[in-house]
């Protein structure tokens, strides 16, 4: 095995390079590896500063995360970084840190700990703890701010955005930014600095003299707002807080406490889960090693519509020449319109210059033929969600793609292998079902049919990295991962309200549970007419005698299908603020009565338990039926689709946490009062509760690691 820590000699320069692939994390060895180098090189006489500097794509990403699930879990690994920057920052030789790729939450702290740091221009440097429900736990919160000062390592700290290498330097982060190669501008400026008292982090206290309490009240604030429901944020600012108020060292222990709180608590738990699950879906167990991903230099939409629109601006924003394709003169001009619309608005906010706005515009053809689709690498159909009309059009997409192009259907529903049955080439038809507003929303549903091909496959995974989203691959089912498990959390929305609760109280519980919008306000965003044609659809396969929600049909009979017609389970004004609408209140009473139900008022435990234990005993059917591949890709599906809190982890790691018999107990419940039909326990639920088990033990059996 390669050495983790390496001590060069470049002249009167010693030089330290860290390589523990892919990212240089500081795993058990690496710190003390860089401890042990500094010490060597402090005490030889030739030596006269160090650099230290990572192998390979990045400096060094932060601790390893894998670490600290061995110390939830008990172990007792060696965390703590504190006595090893340490030995660095009281080098009596100074120690210049050269960054490229990410210093990132350890390795900032690492970086923090020498006594210049040098950039490549396109280096990134950051405390994106939080991210992982924790805070920087080696000093990040005392040294940073007297780097970077208050308001810039709060912000940094409370919201784990990484910054670039000019913002580094403006802000006092970095010294210099060297244009080429790095070691060699490094090398360089330790010898302008050779020889000069190093001046120490912790002792640069300027930064955090006379700041006002407003500054961190402002910070919880905002914390509160933009990490609503989270601990670390809060606790990050607090650490930062005591830097301003205690010594370095009382500083330090400070952010101890703080970092063990977080580190034990579910939401760190929760959120390592997210990170490592982002990373899992993009494994899918079968497929072949050497299968290559077509690559995706053209490619077409097929509507212009909200979804059509939207997927366009992705390939467009990838830099991807894209045709769009629309029936009518006019439907093709509202689209493009609205295309440019957002891209504007994007402008106007500062986040995308005029030019790229003029680029990508010129990236779109738009067209009312097929002219041109012969040459596209991948043909996705956005129309809406009719069977015969996709149909037509991939019998239409066989006789003009060229073979191996990928024939990629938008639908939320509908069944994959019906419309790939329309072609002669099943293999390269595969879903991709974006979500709206589907330039914005990073979860990417790729659906296998049973004749994708493995390329098609690949194509459609590495589409979503391309586009910056994160790929799930799902099976073909009626709503595939994500809108067959969202149905009976709707329908007992709408249950909920029949039985007693108002629109209000609905959305307040499941928003104060931690998701994005309560589901009525989805609803009425999305569009009540959409839920309406798909009842009307599958009111062939509903079972005679089993409850149907009454009151969602019969708001849009009178037309209110939600915000675009300014009335649906809510009122809304022209800025589409929602208010509480009286006649749906009225309607719901009158609805409930006229079917003998007993209106009773309903805890908001039961608002939430209902809703998300729907959702959680279809995920467990999902995952039986082999239509998610593992439980944290239902999870990722959740939080990047539907707007389930990342700090509970998605469903099915929430089940885990609340405790799958306390899980299964509350469905029996739920199962004497409103019936088997809509309650049965799911029996892979009932299997992991009669075993001990848990989702995650499930997924981690399949792994090979159970
Ligand atoms: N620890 C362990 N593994 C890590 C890691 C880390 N800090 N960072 C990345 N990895 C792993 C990933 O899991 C992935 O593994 P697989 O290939 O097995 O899936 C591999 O490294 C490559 O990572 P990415 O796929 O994410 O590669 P990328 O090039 O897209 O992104 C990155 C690179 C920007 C560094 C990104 O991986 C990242 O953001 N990492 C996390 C950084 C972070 O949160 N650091 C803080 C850690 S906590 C801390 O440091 C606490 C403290 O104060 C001491």
């Amino acid at each position: 095995m390669p050495e983790l820590v390496r001590l060069t000699q470049h002249g009167d320069v010693a030089v330290i390079t860290i390589d523990n692939p892919p990212v240089n994390a500081l795993s058990p060895g690496v710190p003390e590896g860089i401890d042990a180098a500094v010490s060597e090189a402090a005490a030889d006489a030739r030596v006269r500063a160090i650099v230290v500097i990572g192998a390979g794509s990045t400096f060094i990403a932060g601790a390893d995360i894998r670490e600290f699930g061995k110390i939830v879990a008990g172990e007792r690994p060696k965390l703590t970084l504190l006595p090893y920057l340490l030995t660095i920052e009281d080098s009596p030789k100074p120690v210049v840190m050269a960054i490229h790729g990410q210093a990132l939450g350890g390795g900032l702290e690492v970086a923090m700990a020498g006594h210049y740091r040098v950039l490549a221009p396109k280096a990134q440097v950051g405390q994106p703890e939080v991210k992982l429900g924790i805070i920087p736990g080696a000093a990040g919160t005392q040294r940073l701010p007297r780097l970077a000062g208050v308001v810039k390592a709060l912000e940094m700290c409370a919201e784990g955005n990484p910054i670039g290498a000019l913002e580094a330097m403006s802000l006092g982060i970095a010294d210099k930014l060297i244009e080429g190669d790095l070691l060699e501008g490094a090398v360089e400026f330790a010898h302008t600095v050779a020889d000069k008292p190093a001046p120490k982090t912790r002792e640069r206290n300027e930064k955090l003299k006379g700041v006002p309490a407003a500054v961190f009240q402002v910070a919880r604030e905002q914390a509160r707002r933009k990490a609503r429901g989270m601990r670390a944020p809060l606790a990050a600012i607090d650490a930062i807080e005591a830097a301003t108020q205690l010594d370095f060292f009382a500083g330090c222990e400070e952010e101890a406490r703080l970092f063990n709180e977080c580190l034990f608590s579910t939401e760190a738990q929760a959120m390592i889960h997210v990170f490592f699950g982002e990373r899992a879906v993009a494994k899918i167990p079968g497929l072949p090693k050497d299968v290559k991903p077509i690559e995706i230099r053209r490619a077409a939409v097929i509507g212009a519509g909200t979804m059509g629109g939207g997927i366009a601006m992705n390939y467009a924003n990838a830099g991807i020449p894209v045709i769009v394709k629309e029936t009518t003169q006019e439907a093709l001009d509202r689209g493009i319109g609205i295309i440019r619309g957002n891209y504007a608005k994007t402008v106007a906010k500062g986040k995308l210059s005029q030019e790229a706005l003029d680029q990508r515009m010129a990236l779109m053809t738009p067209q009312l033929t097929y002219d041109g689709f012969e040459q596209a690498d991948i043909i996705t159909e956005a129309v809406f969600e009719n069977m015969a009309v996709k149909k037509q059009i991939f019998a239409e997409l066989d006789e003009i793609a060229k073979p191996d192009a990928i024939l990629a259907s938008n639908t939320s529903t509908l069944d994959i292998d019906e419309i790939a049955a329309a072609t002669s080439r099943p293999a390269t038809v595969i879903g991709t079902h974006f979500f709206s507003p589907a330039n914005v929303m990073k979860l990417l549903e790729v659906v296998r049919g049973k004749a994708s091909s493995p390329q098609a496959i690949a194509t459609a995974m590495g589409l979503g990295k391309k586009l910056g989203k994160v790929a799930v691959l799902a099976g073909n089912c009626h709503g595939f991962i994500g809108n067959r498990m969202v149905a009976p959390y709707f329908r007992e929305a709408y249950f909920l309200l029949e039985e007693g609760a108002s629109v209000e109280a609905v959305n307040r519980a499941l928003y104060d549970f931690g998701m994005a919008m309560g589901p009525l306000a989805v609803d009425d965003l999305a569009g009540l007419d959409i839920g309406w044609a798909i009842r009307k659809e599958r009111a062939a396969y509903a079972k005679p005698g089993v409850r149907v929600p009454l009151v969602a049909d019969r708001l849009c009979e009178q037309g209110r299908f939600g915000q675009k017609s300014g009335r649906g389970w809510s009122k809304y004004d022209e800025s589409r603020k929602a208010s509480a609408d009286p006649e749906t209140a009225a309607l719901i009473e009158t609805v409930a009565r006229a079917a003998g139900m007993k209106r009773r008022s309903i805890s908001s435990e039961e608002l939430v338990d209902r809703c998300v234990y729907a959702l959680i005993n279809e995920g467990a059917r999902v995952l039986a039926d082999g239509i998610a591949l593992r439980a944290v890709d239902i999870d990722i599906t959740y939080i990047y689709g539907y707007g389930f809190p990342a700090w509970r982890g998605g469903p099915m790691f929430y089940a885990d946490t609340v405790g799958l018999p306390k899980v299964l107990a509350r469905i029996e419940e739920f199962k004497k009062t409103h019936g088997a039909d809509l309650w049965e326990p799911a029996p892979l639920l009932k299997r992991l509760v009669a075993e001990g088990k848990r989702f995650k033990d499930l997924d981690q059996q399949k792994e090979g690691r159970g």
